[in-house]
């Protein structure tokens, strides 16, 4: 049986299609729109999943309905209504069913506490399960307006960055500011793990001073404090109401990757599938419906363009230009570009984050990320365990070293390489040890200012005018 799932009306709409269990296609509505976190599905999307084959069944990531009686009973502003491009049967699930499915069966674990924190889908927002043999059972459940979430949201909000959408830079400032300033005012926003001051949907609406530069800084440090303080304490409320020793962490939440590092305190294992917001529900809506663990390998899972990983042409343009940027095979299924669709950059030269930037414009205090061979991981980072969708902020050991992928409080978001992983990408890194003795290099998304990933052939043409610069293929 093909499956074709769908996630969509939130802010990141999604296909998949898997077949008997393998992932024969997963993408992003965004990348072929080009609007950043496009609501809906295109019909450049639905034509390109339908290359990988025809669906018999369609697998959707909520229930409409039932949304929509939170919506109006509730409060909340959203869509509900789905449109379902093909005429099939439509089985549809619950919002954290689906985020829990996706973390789940593409886990390698049979015996695992699932958990999943996001904003709002319907009227859950925390969500304890438990995965057993194939089989998943709703422990315990927190309904809106409790949310994680929305309390990161409102404050992303409040210090004047997009709710929804720019949780991520706040993460980042978080690094350049002092947690102490605001700490005792943010924490009484969340004093418990099952108390918050009021509904964060509408954001904060109490915040009673002048708001300077420099506070933003602070307010988003204490706000981190706080989520990875309340994170922490949910997660070992999980730990202990299951028993269960391996975690599987889903939703939206799950992209805080500073806060995730303290997971592996916890827990003895950790899948993060490398999707795991609301985008990844549609792969996780079809894995709902097969009802088994999937096949899961890779997460170049989109667009193709096709070739062979261009190795030395990535290493010529690194010795000459210290930069390569690279576009090649299927895109990445979830945030990060991982390699396929990456600007891959000599992270010894403090200089390198300027003429980065400078290409993609973004703000100066956003930290540019280290790729590693998996083996060197614990010489170069504090870390005992493989990161490779880059989920986990880490201590640099040798920031005087690396200087372009240290972060201003001497962490590191790691992505992880083996030879199985990405043969290409660990060749690229496996050639620039020999040359230069660091099995680094910093990768970051190839996109033009404010949009999407680039996704196919036109995206690069454009990219290659709009910079007046070559993107090897
Ligand atoms: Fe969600």
């Amino acid at each position: 049986m093909i499956i074709l799932g769908i996630n969509e009306t939130s802010h990141d709409a999604s296909l998949s299609l898997i077949k008997d269990g393998e992932i024969l296609f997963a993408s992003h509505a965004e990348r072929y729109s080009k609007k950043k976190n496009d609501w809906y599905n295109n019909k450049d999307i639905i034509l390109d999943a339908l290359n990988y084959g025809t669906p018999n069944a369609i697998a959707y990531y909520e229930k409409p309905w039932l949304k929509k009686s939170r919506i109006l009973l509730r409060g909340g502003s959203s869509d509900w209504k789905p449109h379902i491009p093909l005429d099939l049967p439509v089985k549809y699930f619950s919002h954290h069913y689906s985020h829990a499915c996706a973390g789940y069966y593409t886990s390698k674990f049979n015996d695992a506490v699932i958990v999943v924190l996001d904003a709002i889908g319907e009227y859950n927002t925390s969500t304890i399960w438990t995965g057993e043999n194939n089989k998943i059972k709703l422990v315990k459940k927190y309904n809106y307006p409790f949310s994680f979430g929305l309390f990161y949201s409102a404050f992303t909000q409040l210090i004047g960055l997009m709710p929804n959408q720019e949780e991520y830079i706040m993460m980042g400032m978080a690094a350049y500011g002092d947690p102490k300033k605001y700490w005792k005012k943010v924490y009484e926003y969340f004093p418990s793990i099952n108390f918050q001051k009021y509904n964060f949907h509408t954001g904060i609406n109490d915040w009673d001073e002048e708001i300077t530069e420099q506070d933003k800084f602070d307010i988003a440090a204490a706000v981190q404090k706080v989520y990875e303080l309340r994170l922490i304490e949910f997660m070992r409320y999980a730990a202990a109401k299951t028993q269960k020793t391996k975690l599987v962490f889903m939703g939206g939440c799950a992209l805080n990757s500073s806060a995730n590092t303290a997971l592996w305190d916890i827990f003895s294992d950790v899948w993060i599938m490398p999707n795991p917001g609301d985008s990844g529900s549609s792969l996780g809506a079809a894995a709902a419906l097969y009802g088994n663990h999937i096949n899961w390998k890779t997460p170049y899972l989109g667009h193709d363009l096709g070739g062979k990983y261009p190795v030395t042409e990535i290493i010529t343009s690194l010795i000459r230009d210290k930069v390569a940027a690279v576009a090649t095979g299927r895109a990445e299924f979830g945030p990060r570009a991982l390699g396929n669709r990456s600007i891959l950059a000599d992270p010894r030269d403090p200089n390198i984050k300027d003429k980065v930037n400078l290409i993609k414009q973004r703000e100066l205090f956003r930290p540019f990320a280290p790729v590693i061979m998996a083996e060197h991981a614990s010489r170069w980072f504090d870390m005992n365990f493989e990161s490779p969708y880059m989920q986990y902020t880490v201590k640099c050991l040798q920031p005087e070293r690396i200087p372009a992928v240290v972060h201003k409080d001497g962490t590191s978001r790691v992505q992880t390489v083996t030879k199985e992983q990405h043969p290409g990408l660990y060749e690229v890194l496996s050639n620039w040890y020999a040359i230069t003795g660091i099995p680094i290099l910093l990768n970051t998304s190839l996109n033009i200012k404010g949009q999407p990933l680039l996704n196919d052939k036109n995206d690069i043409d454009q990219w290659e005018k709009t910079y007046k610069s070559k993107v090897i293929r």
